[in-house]
């Protein structure tokens, strides 16, 4: 921790922002022993909630379905109709899912949606395609069942329905915040929790896509929503799961102090940050897959690394943005120190040039 305070307190002086840089160590110095307290408040008021209200859903008075964080859209809930107002709840202006018993704490309004549009075309390039299983002719040849969980905007289905346009694609998502109808004939969505069980038979798909789930499951969730991909993908079906590490590597201390918020919050929720290092052993458990392997790729990220880290470093950035309130609470800071250290978390990048990893999973049903 104290290598952590010397190398901003260092960052700083060279910026010669001494003042706020201190304040800011000041802050932080006093605050480990109040996140460990806090989390562990939090904790269980969480679990004592999650007691009274499990499995029920909560209708509350809708206020907008966009958020503070901008003003125009990619996407636009009124324009693609994504479902009525009063299936959300409404914290800060910001439209989230109302399900009691979901760990799942990102929002699902506008801005959210934008974001998730534009991490798909960031992992598509990266990955130089939309998915590593060998199921290109499985798919081309028609009749195939393909399933996204997890499908939010239904970016990747859409994309995946249009390049194989004789097969069926279903996307499910805990919120109905897919389109429901600017879409190819072939895709279909429904709102569905993982967790609760998916409305399918068994052995229905030929192959099932899952991406970016990390912040919603703890690691018994995980075997949960594994044993349920596996029941209803069909014997020789490929189960795909995709995931991002959420830190990068090699970043500096702004960077680990921000993540370190952001990790104590998905903790608080025992949301298990590290699902992608014991993936394999997770699909491995079930008995029921054979040839699982795990793909790898890393990424350059910040402004640095030309366009492409630029959107990945925003992308992230928007995160910060987004769990403005939730972090700086967590790190002790005020709203506008807040603001200040994610600007120049932003230049931090440029110094120490790190990297993101990404994996993806791949498992056949036995
Ligand atoms: C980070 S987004 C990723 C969306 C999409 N897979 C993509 O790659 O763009 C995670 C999505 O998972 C959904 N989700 C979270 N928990 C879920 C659950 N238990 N069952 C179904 N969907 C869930 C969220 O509503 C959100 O749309």
């Amino acid at each position: 921790m104290k290598e952590i305070l010397i190398k901003i307190s260092i960052s700083y002086c060279r910026q010669a922002k001494l003042e706020w840089a201190y304040s800011v160590i000041y802050k932080y110095a006093k605050l480990n022993l109040v996140a460990c307290v806090s989390c562990a408040s939090m904790q269980r008021e969480g679990q004592s909630k999650l007691r009274k209200h499990k499995s029920r859903r909560r209708r509350l008075q809708p206020s907008s379905v966009g958020s503070p964080l901008s003003d125009t859209h990619l996407i636009n809930s009124d324009v693609l109709d994504y479902g009525s107002n009063d299936e959300y709840r409404f914290i800060g202006g910001r439209r989230f899912h109302n399900v009691e018993t979901s760990k799942y704490l990102l929002p699902c309004d506008d801005d959210e949606l934008d974001r998730l549009h534009v991490q798909h075309y960031i992992c598509r390039h990266i990955w130089q395609r939309n998915y590593s299983a060998p199921v290109k002719e499985r798919l081309g040849a028609g009749g195939a069942h393909v399933l996204d969980v997890g499908c939010g905007p239904g970016t990747w289905l859409i994309e995946m329905a249009n390049e194989f346009p004789r097969s069926h694609f279903t996307g499910i998502d805990i919120s109905p915040v897919f389109p429901r109808e600017a879409k190819p004939d072939n895709a279909n969505f429904l709102e569905a929790n993982l967790l609760d069980g998916l409305p399918f038979e068994n052995d229905s798909f030929d192959y099932i896509h899952m991406r970016f789930l990390i912040a919603a499951f703890s690691k018994s969730e995980w075997e949960t929503a594994i044993n349920e991909l596996v029941r209803v993908t069909k014997v020789g079906g490929i189960i795909e799961i995709v995931e991002d590490e959420i830190e990068p590597r090699n970043d500096g201390p702004i960077s680990r102090l921000l993540f370190s918020a952001f990790f104590s919050d998905l903790k608080s929720r025992q949301i298990d940050v590290t699902a992608y290092s014991h993936m394999t052993d997770l699909l491995g458990a079930t008995e029921c897959l054979t040839d699982i392997k795990k793909e790898e790729i890393t990424a350059q990220f910040g402004k640095w690394a030309g366009r492409v880290g630029t959107l990945l470093a925003n992308n992230t950035g928007i995160l910060f943005r987004t769990f403005r309130a939730r972090f700086s609470s967590i790190l002790e800071l005020e709203n506008d120190e807040y603001d200040k250290l994610v600007e120049a978390w932003y230049q931090e990048l440029n110094e120490y040039k790190p990297y993101s990893v990404g994996y993806r999973f791949l498992a056949t049903k036995k």
